[in-house]
C-alpha cells in the first residue's frame, strides 16, 4: 500500500509542467508555439532565456530526485528506488496537468540518477557536457549520454567503480529511459539527419 502511494506521489510530482506553467504565468507565452515546441528546459532557455531555463531545469531535475529519494528517506525497501524515479519521468512526459503531454524526460531522468547515486550522476553530466562541447546539440548529447550511461551500468558494478548501492533493476530502468528518450527525440533525430537541428553554444546564443 505504501509502495503504491509513493508511486502515485512520484507520478504527480513528475507531472508538474514547470516549463509550461512558468511560460504561461510569468511570460504569457506557450512554449509549444515557439522554438522546438518542447516544454523542457532546453526550449525554455531558447524561448524564455537563461533564468527561466535554469529554473525549469532545476525543477524538472528535482522532481526525479525527490521521487527517487523520498521512499528511501521513509525507509521503504520494496524494490529499486529507480522505479519511483521512473514514475516521475512518466509523469513528466505524460502529465496529468497537461492532457497527458509533456517534455522529453532528460532533466527528470538526470534527477532520478542523482537520487539513486550522485557519483553516477556526475559521470553522466561529464559525458553530457563533453558531448555538448563536441556537437553543440543538446538532443544528440542527451541520446549519447543515455546510451553511455546504460553501458556504464553493465561495466561499473563489476569493476566496483562508482556504485555502492547498485541493483540490477537500475540497469533496466536506464535502458528503458534511454529507449524512451530516443523515441521522444524522433523529430530531433530527423533534424540532425537534415543538418537543421538547433545549435546550442555556451554563450546561450541558440539558433535554429
Ligand atoms: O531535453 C530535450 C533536449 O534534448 C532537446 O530539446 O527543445 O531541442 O527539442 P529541444
Amino acid at each position: 500500500m505504501t509502495t503504491i502511494l509513493f508511486l502515485i506521489i512520484a507520478y504527480l510530482l513528475g507531472s508538474i509542467p514547470s516549463g509550461l506553467w512558468i511560460g504561461k504565468y510569468f511570460f504569457h507565452k506557450n512554449l509549444r508555439d515557439f522554438g522546438s515546441g518542447n516544454t523542457g528546459s532546453t526550449n525554455t532557455f531558447r524561448v524564455l532565456g537563461k533564468k527561466a531555463g535554469i529554473a525549469v531545469f532545476a525543477i524538472d531535475m528535482l522532481k526525479g530526485t525527490i521521487a527517487t529519494a523520498l521512499p528511501i528517506m521513509f525507509g521503504l525497501h520494496t524494490f529499486s528506488p529507480a522505479l519511483f524515479g521512473l514514475c516521475a519521468i512518466f509523469g513528466h512526459t505524460f502529465s496529468i496537468f497537461d492532457h497527458f503531454h509533456g517534455g522529453k524526460g532528460v532533466a527528470t531522468s538526470l534527477g532520478m540518477i542523482l537520487g539513486y547515486n550522485p557519483k553516477f550522476m556526475i559521470f553522466v553530466v561529464i559525458i553530457f557536457l563533453v558531448m555538448v562541447y563536441l556537437t553543440s546539440m543538446v538532443s544528440m548529447s542527451s541520446i549519447v549520454s543515455g546510451i553511455i550511461a546504460f553501458l556504464a551500468t553493465l561495466i561499473f558494478p563489476a569493476l566496483h567503480f562508482i556504485f555502492t548501492n547498485y541493483d540490477w533493476l537500475f540497469t533496466f530502468v536506464i535502458l528503458f529511459i534511454t529507449c524512451f528518450i530516443i523515441c521522444k527525440h524522433r523529430d530531433n533525430i530527423a533534424r540532425i539527419r537534415n543538418k537543421t537541428e538547433n545549435i546550442f553554444n555556451f554563450g546561450l546564443n541558440i539558433t535554429h
